[in-house]
Protein backbone atom coordinates (compact mmCIF):
# COMPACT_ATOMS: atom_id res chain seq x y z
CA UNK A 1 0.00 0.00 0.00
CA UNK A 2 2.57 2.71 0.93
CA UNK A 3 4.91 1.41 -2.11
CA UNK A 4 1.55 2.48 -4.66
CA UNK A 5 1.30 5.84 -2.71
CA UNK A 6 5.03 6.44 -3.56
CA UNK A 7 4.36 5.24 -7.35
CA UNK A 8 0.96 8.14 -7.06
CA UNK A 9 3.90 10.10 -5.63
CA UNK A 10 6.71 9.91 -8.03
CA UNK A 11 4.73 10.05 -11.22
CA UNK A 12 2.78 13.20 -10.17
CA UNK A 13 6.39 14.60 -9.54
CA UNK A 14 7.63 13.64 -12.94
CA UNK A 15 4.03 15.27 -14.45
CA UNK A 16 5.73 17.44 -17.21
CA UNK A 17 3.88 21.14 -17.50
CA UNK A 18 2.70 20.25 -20.83
CA UNK A 19 0.28 17.41 -19.02
CA UNK A 20 -0.56 19.52 -16.16
CA UNK A 21 -3.59 21.13 -15.81
CA UNK A 22 -4.02 23.83 -18.50
CA UNK A 23 -4.34 27.64 -16.97
CA UNK A 24 -7.17 29.71 -16.44
CA UNK A 25 -6.71 32.90 -18.56
CA UNK A 26 -9.45 34.94 -16.35
CA UNK A 27 -7.32 34.21 -13.44
CA UNK A 28 -3.95 34.98 -15.61
CA UNK A 29 -5.77 38.26 -16.28
CA UNK A 30 -5.21 39.21 -12.74
CA UNK A 31 -1.78 37.90 -11.73
CA UNK A 32 -0.66 40.31 -15.10
CA UNK A 33 -1.17 43.10 -12.82
CA UNK A 34 2.16 42.09 -11.28
CA UNK A 35 4.01 42.81 -14.80
CA UNK A 36 1.54 45.12 -15.76
CA UNK A 37 3.44 48.30 -14.24
CA UNK A 38 6.12 47.36 -15.98
CA UNK A 39 4.81 46.10 -19.45
CA UNK A 40 1.93 46.77 -21.56
CA UNK A 41 0.60 44.05 -24.48
CA UNK A 42 0.39 46.57 -27.06
CA UNK A 43 2.56 46.42 -30.19
CA UNK A 44 6.19 48.69 -29.14
CA UNK A 45 4.64 50.62 -26.03
CA UNK A 46 7.49 50.44 -24.28
CA UNK A 47 7.85 51.23 -20.64
CA UNK A 48 10.21 49.84 -18.04
CA UNK A 49 10.35 46.78 -19.52
CA UNK A 50 9.66 46.32 -23.49
CA UNK A 51 6.17 45.46 -24.89
CA UNK A 52 5.22 42.11 -24.42
CA UNK A 53 2.88 42.12 -28.07
CA UNK A 54 4.09 39.35 -29.86
CA UNK A 55 5.68 37.53 -27.45
CA UNK A 56 6.26 33.75 -28.14
CA UNK A 57 8.60 32.95 -30.93
CA UNK A 58 10.24 35.52 -30.01
CA UNK A 59 13.95 35.42 -29.55
CA UNK A 60 14.32 37.56 -25.78
CA UNK A 61 16.08 40.92 -26.10
CA UNK A 62 15.19 41.64 -29.78
CA UNK A 63 12.31 44.19 -29.58
CA UNK A 64 13.66 46.78 -31.76
CA UNK A 65 11.96 49.68 -30.50
CA UNK A 66 13.18 48.83 -26.55
CA UNK A 67 16.51 50.84 -26.14
CA UNK A 68 17.50 49.14 -22.51
CA UNK A 69 17.49 45.63 -22.92
CA UNK A 70 20.96 43.99 -21.10
CA UNK A 71 23.70 42.34 -22.79
CA UNK A 72 22.58 39.31 -20.68
CA UNK A 73 18.99 38.97 -21.77
CA UNK A 74 20.56 39.76 -25.23
CA UNK A 75 23.12 37.45 -25.26
CA UNK A 76 21.11 34.31 -23.84
CA UNK A 77 19.60 32.49 -27.23
CA UNK A 78 16.28 32.18 -25.61
CA UNK A 79 13.06 31.33 -27.47
CA UNK A 80 10.67 32.23 -25.90
CA UNK A 81 7.79 29.60 -25.63
CA UNK A 82 5.95 28.28 -22.99
CA UNK A 83 9.27 26.37 -21.36
CA UNK A 84 11.08 28.94 -21.81
CA UNK A 85 8.46 31.77 -20.22
CA UNK A 86 7.50 29.21 -17.05
CA UNK A 87 11.18 29.07 -16.41
CA UNK A 88 11.58 32.73 -16.77
CA UNK A 89 8.68 33.31 -14.04
CA UNK A 90 9.97 31.02 -11.59
CA UNK A 91 13.66 32.49 -11.23
CA UNK A 92 14.50 35.28 -14.05
CA UNK A 93 17.77 35.51 -11.80
CA UNK A 94 18.75 32.56 -11.94
CA UNK A 95 17.10 31.57 -15.98
CA UNK A 96 19.47 34.62 -16.82
CA UNK A 97 22.00 35.82 -14.60
CA UNK A 98 22.27 39.48 -14.25
CA UNK A 99 19.42 40.70 -16.24
CA UNK A 100 16.94 43.76 -15.61
CA UNK A 101 14.38 42.75 -14.63
CA UNK A 102 13.50 43.79 -10.93
CA UNK A 103 10.95 40.77 -10.39
CA UNK A 104 11.67 38.24 -7.46
CA UNK A 105 9.29 34.93 -9.45
CA UNK A 106 6.47 33.25 -8.82
CA UNK A 107 6.82 29.87 -7.19
CA UNK A 108 3.37 29.24 -7.28
CA UNK A 109 3.41 26.45 -10.54
CA UNK A 110 -1.06 26.93 -10.81
CA UNK A 111 -0.05 31.10 -10.79
CA UNK A 112 2.11 30.96 -13.53
CA UNK A 113 -0.15 28.23 -15.79
CA UNK A 114 -2.66 31.21 -15.15
CA UNK A 115 -0.56 33.88 -16.05
CA UNK A 116 0.87 32.42 -19.33
CA UNK A 117 -2.35 31.37 -20.52
CA UNK A 118 -3.75 34.58 -20.24
CA UNK A 119 -0.35 35.84 -22.03
CA UNK A 120 -0.15 33.45 -24.89
CA UNK A 121 -4.07 34.53 -25.83
CA UNK A 122 -3.28 38.64 -24.86
CA UNK A 123 0.26 38.82 -27.12
CA UNK A 124 -0.95 37.24 -30.33
CA UNK A 125 -0.89 39.44 -33.17
CA UNK A 126 -4.29 41.54 -33.63
CA UNK A 127 -5.13 41.04 -29.72
CA UNK A 128 -6.10 44.58 -28.47
CA UNK A 129 -6.26 43.89 -24.87
CA UNK A 130 -8.42 46.51 -23.21
CA UNK A 131 -5.86 46.92 -20.53
CA UNK A 132 -8.41 46.21 -17.53
CA UNK A 133 -5.88 46.32 -14.89
CA UNK A 134 -4.93 49.92 -15.96
CA UNK A 135 -7.14 52.48 -14.48
CA UNK A 136 -7.48 55.75 -15.64
CA UNK A 137 -7.10 58.58 -12.72
CA UNK A 138 -7.29 62.04 -13.13
CA UNK A 139 -6.65 65.25 -11.68
CA UNK A 140 -4.00 64.86 -8.58
CA UNK A 141 -5.60 63.04 -6.11
CA UNK A 142 -5.08 59.07 -5.81
CA UNK A 143 -2.19 58.68 -8.66
CA UNK A 144 -0.54 55.82 -7.43
CA UNK A 145 2.72 56.05 -9.45
CA UNK A 146 3.05 52.82 -11.95
CA UNK A 147 3.80 53.30 -15.63
CA UNK A 148 0.91 50.80 -16.38
CA UNK A 149 -1.89 53.35 -15.22
CA UNK A 150 -0.56 56.41 -16.87
CA UNK A 151 -3.10 58.39 -18.57
CA UNK A 152 -2.32 60.15 -22.18
CA UNK A 153 -0.28 63.43 -20.83
CA UNK A 154 -1.94 65.32 -24.35
CA UNK A 155 -5.88 64.94 -21.95
CA UNK A 156 -5.48 66.17 -18.94
CA UNK A 157 -7.36 68.21 -16.52
CA UNK A 158 -6.39 71.94 -16.13
CA UNK A 159 -5.48 70.96 -12.45
CA UNK A 160 -2.68 69.31 -14.13
CA UNK A 161 -1.41 71.29 -16.92
CA UNK A 162 1.35 73.01 -15.72
CA UNK A 163 1.98 76.98 -16.82
CA UNK A 164 4.46 77.74 -14.59
CA UNK A 165 7.27 76.83 -12.02
CA UNK A 166 9.46 78.70 -9.63
CA UNK A 167 12.44 78.20 -7.63
CA UNK A 168 13.30 80.24 -4.60
CA UNK A 169 15.66 79.06 -1.99
CA UNK A 170 14.23 75.56 -1.43
CA UNK A 171 11.37 75.87 -2.70
CA UNK A 172 9.48 75.06 -6.24
CA UNK A 173 6.44 76.70 -6.77
CA UNK A 174 4.33 74.79 -9.27
CA UNK A 175 1.16 77.42 -11.11
CA UNK A 176 -1.39 74.98 -13.07
CA UNK A 177 -3.97 76.23 -15.40
CA UNK A 178 -6.39 75.95 -13.03
CA UNK A 179 -4.97 79.08 -11.37
CA UNK A 180 -3.67 77.22 -8.29
CA UNK A 181 -0.58 77.44 -7.26
CA UNK A 182 1.30 74.54 -4.90
CA UNK A 183 4.61 75.02 -3.40
CA UNK A 184 7.02 72.02 -2.85
CA UNK A 185 10.41 71.19 -1.23
CA UNK A 186 13.14 70.44 -3.79
CA UNK A 187 14.04 66.99 -2.61
CA UNK A 188 9.93 66.19 -3.48
CA UNK A 189 9.39 67.34 -6.88
CA UNK A 190 10.89 65.59 -9.59
CA UNK A 191 11.92 65.99 -13.35
CA UNK A 192 10.68 63.61 -15.86
CA UNK A 193 10.36 63.68 -19.50
CA UNK A 194 7.92 61.43 -22.39
CA UNK A 195 8.77 61.41 -25.79
CA UNK A 196 5.89 58.77 -26.36
CA UNK A 197 2.65 59.83 -27.95
CA UNK A 198 1.18 59.52 -24.62
CA UNK A 199 3.72 62.46 -23.32
CA UNK A 200 2.51 66.02 -22.82
CA UNK A 201 2.19 68.59 -25.49
CA UNK A 202 5.44 71.02 -25.83
CA UNK A 203 5.13 73.14 -23.91
CA UNK A 204 2.52 72.13 -21.60
CA UNK A 205 4.01 69.46 -18.97
CA UNK A 206 2.23 67.30 -16.61
CA UNK A 207 1.95 67.35 -12.88
CA UNK A 208 1.24 64.18 -11.07
CA UNK A 209 1.37 63.18 -7.18
CA UNK A 210 3.43 60.74 -6.62
CA UNK A 211 3.00 58.51 -3.33
CA UNK A 212 0.60 58.67 -0.81
CA UNK A 213 0.62 61.63 1.37
CA UNK A 214 0.51 64.11 -1.21
CA UNK A 215 3.85 66.08 -0.57
CA UNK A 216 5.77 64.78 -3.62
CA UNK A 217 4.87 65.02 -6.98
CA UNK A 218 6.61 64.33 -11.01
CA UNK A 219 6.02 67.35 -13.54
CA UNK A 220 6.25 65.34 -16.99
CA UNK A 221 8.20 67.36 -19.88
CA UNK A 222 8.25 66.47 -23.88
CA UNK A 223 11.65 66.99 -23.77
CA UNK A 224 14.67 67.98 -21.64
CA UNK A 225 15.19 70.90 -23.39
CA UNK A 226 12.27 72.13 -22.04
CA UNK A 227 13.15 71.36 -18.03
CA UNK A 228 15.82 74.53 -17.85
CA UNK A 229 13.76 76.94 -20.05
CA UNK A 230 10.67 76.24 -17.81
CA UNK A 231 11.97 76.59 -14.39
CA UNK A 232 12.35 80.67 -13.37
CA UNK A 233 14.41 81.36 -10.15
CA UNK A 234 12.93 84.20 -8.77
CA UNK A 235 11.57 84.37 -4.86
C1 LIG B 1 9.61 46.43 -12.21
C2 LIG B 1 9.51 46.18 -13.63
C3 LIG B 1 9.16 44.82 -14.16
C4 LIG B 1 8.20 43.94 -13.70
C5 LIG B 1 7.31 44.08 -12.48
C6 LIG B 1 8.18 42.85 -14.63
N1 LIG B 1 9.10 43.04 -15.62
FE1 LIG B 1 9.48 41.80 -17.19
N2 LIG B 1 11.04 42.97 -17.74
C7 LIG B 1 11.42 44.15 -17.16
C8 LIG B 1 12.65 44.61 -17.75
C9 LIG B 1 13.41 45.89 -17.37
C10 LIG B 1 13.00 43.68 -18.73
C11 LIG B 1 14.28 43.67 -19.60
C12 LIG B 1 15.28 42.78 -18.83
C13 LIG B 1 16.68 42.76 -19.43
O1 LIG B 1 16.90 43.26 -20.55
O2 LIG B 1 17.58 42.21 -18.76
C14 LIG B 1 11.97 42.67 -18.72
C15 LIG B 1 11.91 41.56 -19.59
C16 LIG B 1 10.88 40.66 -19.66
C17 LIG B 1 10.74 39.63 -20.66
C18 LIG B 1 11.68 39.40 -21.83
C19 LIG B 1 11.10 40.16 -23.03
C20 LIG B 1 11.93 40.14 -24.29
O3 LIG B 1 11.63 40.97 -25.19
O4 LIG B 1 12.88 39.36 -24.39
C21 LIG B 1 9.59 38.96 -20.38
C22 LIG B 1 9.01 37.77 -21.13
C23 LIG B 1 9.00 39.57 -19.20
N3 LIG B 1 9.81 40.59 -18.79
C24 LIG B 1 7.83 39.16 -18.61
C25 LIG B 1 7.34 39.67 -17.41
C26 LIG B 1 6.16 39.17 -16.74
C27 LIG B 1 5.25 38.09 -17.29
C28 LIG B 1 6.04 39.87 -15.58
C29 LIG B 1 5.01 39.70 -14.48
C30 LIG B 1 4.98 38.43 -13.82
C31 LIG B 1 7.12 40.84 -15.53
N4 LIG B 1 7.89 40.68 -16.66
C32 LIG B 1 7.33 41.76 -14.53
C33 LIG B 1 10.75 44.80 -16.14
C34 LIG B 1 9.73 44.24 -15.37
Amino acid sequence: MKRNLIIVLVTVGFMSPSLAEPGDAARGQQDFRACAACHSLEPDRNMTGPSLAGLWGRKAGTLSSFDRYSDALKSSGILWNDQTLDQWLINPQRMVPDNVMPFEGMKNSGARADLLAFLKEATKSGATPKQSARTQMNGMGGMMGGGGSDPNLKKIEPAQKVKAITYCRDTYRVTTADGKTRAFWERNLRFKTDSSKDGPEAGAPAIMAAGMMGDRAAVIFATPEEIGRFIQSRC
